[in-house]
């Protein structure tokens, strides 16, 4: 692509999230693989995307899908091998597109050689690779900390009468980053892909990689919710977001910044936005992009969504540049969050607000949840904190391709089920249909490519009016304003001083029409304007 002056891939492009297992399979086993990718890539490259983020592809026992990672740095022969690794690499390479690798440094699968080696006895030289723990007085746990899936996050090893600390399942225990030589060992690790051709790195679960040297047990969290879910009974003081991750994220970027060409670090953090934007580092030396989940989180509101830019804008620390994410594995799908029509205004918003975009497989033609029954389901944590809607299979559901068996995902039986529409909803229907979602996310990405001032240019905030959230970009003297209402009903927005002509509407009718005064737009319509 061609990237700005001054500015960096990164920062112009767009990044697309691909679930391994749900994308393209290539030998019948009903799992995505890494020759299903490549088999994939000219309709990434037709769809405009700059670079491709691959979920964890190592060897695994896939306790949770691949984030239970047994060797760092190897494939796992379910996904493919080495060769098939360095395929994609070179063929997105040779269609000017990056590929950015999930990093889990959080914690290793229980299988690894590393934990095996760990648990075998106290003193084992890779004990201190992990977080073991006497008994707290009680004789139970060390202290009062909660694992994500549900449950104590501590597993007692009757063998050499310690607990082990795991954030995520018992089979994910936690590695010891305070340690020197795990730190080597790991920040290795991304010397490996890099010098494989890996361009970045999305880092899983940064802020929960050290934790408080004196083990205090974590508050009560004053705004609990039930429905949210055990783990979120606690506020994670202690147990995540410390004050000595920083250096370390500032070491990972190190090793990335040794390279020649710009690699990418991607963190994925959630943290309210005070505090996620720590992650930047001191002068930017840390994560270029803390992923940046409000749009996930708020409610679908003008006047949230706009009140949540704004300040996200105005707290960015000087060189921080900003992000935005819809979807991905661990969340329903934006279709199933907010409906169809807004999912439109949701693409509307994600390709034009200032900052990295970062697109969830599937969502680009609208696929939704996918209900799974009872005996399919696959996600250790609907089986763990089951019936709160927590499990995240339905998100993860095989991508839809075309109207024959199985949507094109597979020729053998999907791992999880197709969705009932695939037959209508898949990329080869879409693809003729001038508009669809596609259609729409396709003439969106490639405006904002064309566009310096919708990738780069700076965000203006401008008033809001009833359901509609509007704001300008600007490159030099191309001016545009972005009307969206998150409503469903009709809305008239005032656009004076400016006026200008329609470049694009959500509903891809209404192009080179010229506004001025008060613009209407229909329900759940957006539109982007170029200023004149
Ligand atoms: C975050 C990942 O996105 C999620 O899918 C995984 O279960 C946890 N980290 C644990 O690695
Ligand atoms: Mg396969």
């Amino acid at each position: 692509m061609d990237v700005p002056d001054g500015y960096r891939w990164w920062q112009a492009g767009v990044i697309y999230q691909v679930y391994p297992r749900s994308f393209q399979d290539s030998d019948g086993d009903g799992v995505g693989d890494l020759r299903g990718i490549v088999r994939r890539l000219d309709y990434l490259e037709w769809l405009g995307v700059d670079a491709v983020w691959i979920c964890p592809v190592y060897p695994s026992p896939m306790a949770d899908f691949g984030y239970d990672i047994s060797d760092y740095c190897a494939i796992d022969p379910l996904f493919g091998t080495m060769e098939d690794f360095d395929r994609v690499v070179a063929e997105a390479h040779g269609r000017g597109m990056r590929v950015l690798l999930d990093y889990v440094p959080n914690h290793t699968s229980d299988h690894h050689p590393w934990f095996v080696e760990s648990r075998s006895g106290r003193d084992s030289p890779k004990r201190d690779w992990y977080i073991w723990r006497d008994p707290g007085p009680d004789g139970g746990a060390p202290n009062n900390w909660l694992a994500h899936f549900g449950g104590s996050a501590w597993t007692y090893d009757g063998r050499t009468r310690q607990y082990y600390y795991h954030g995520f399942l018992p089979q994910q225990p936690d590695l010891d980053w305070r340690n020197p030589e795990v730190r080597e060992a790991m920040l290795d690790v991304l010397r490996f892909w890099l010098s494989r051709g890996v361009d970045g790195f999305r880092v899983d679960v940064l802020w929960h990689i050290v934790k408080d040297a004196e083990f205090r047990d974590d508050p009560p969290n004053p705004d609990y919710v039930p429905d949210d879910g055990p783990y979120n009974a606690l506020a994670h003081v202690y147990s995540t977001d410390r004050p000595e991750v920083h250096d370390i994220v500032r070491r990972m970027r190190e090793v990335l910044d040794g390279d020649a060409d710009e690699r990418l670090l991607i963190g994925e953090i959630y943290l309210p936005v005070e505090r996620l934007i720590a992650y930047y580092g001191e002068n930017c030396c840390g994560a270029q992009l803390p992923f940046n989940f409000q749009l996930i989180e708020l409610p679908w509101n003008a006047e949230r969504i706009k009140r949540a830019v704004d300040g996200y804008e105005a707290l960015l620390p000087l060189g921080g540049w900003p992000n935005w994410v819809i979807g991905n594995h661990d969340h329903h799908r934006i279709v199933s969050r907010v409906g169809y029509a807004q999912a439109r205004i949701a693409a509307m918003m994600l390709l034009t607000l200032r900052g990295t975009p970062t697109l969830y497989y599937g969502d680009e033609i609208g696929m939704t949840d996918v209900p799974i029954r009872h005996e399919r389901i696959q996600d250790p944590y609907e089986k763990r904190v089951p019936g709160l809607g927590l499990g995240r299979d339905p998100e993860r559901t095989p991508m839809q391709w075309d109207d024959s068996a199985n949507a094109g995902f597979t020729a053998g039986t999907p791992w999880l089920p197709l969705a009932d529409d695939s037959a209508v909803t898949n990329v080869e229907a879409q693809r003729e249909e001038e508009l669809s979602m596609l259609s729409l996310y396709r003439r969106l990405i490639e405006l904002r490519r064309a566009e310096p001032a919708l990738s780069v240019g700076p965000y203006t905030p401008l008033p809001g009016a009833g359901d509609v959230f509007a704001y300008g970009r600007r490159d030099g003297p191309r001016r545009f304003l972005v009307a969206l209402n998150l409503g469903h009903h009709d809305q008239v927005y005032p656009l004076a001083p400016y006026e200008g002509v329609v470049i694009l509407s959500t509903l891809l009718d209404r192009e080179a029409e010229p506004v001025r005064g008060a613009l209407a737009l229909r329900p759940n319509e957006g539109v982007v304007i170029a200023v004149v």
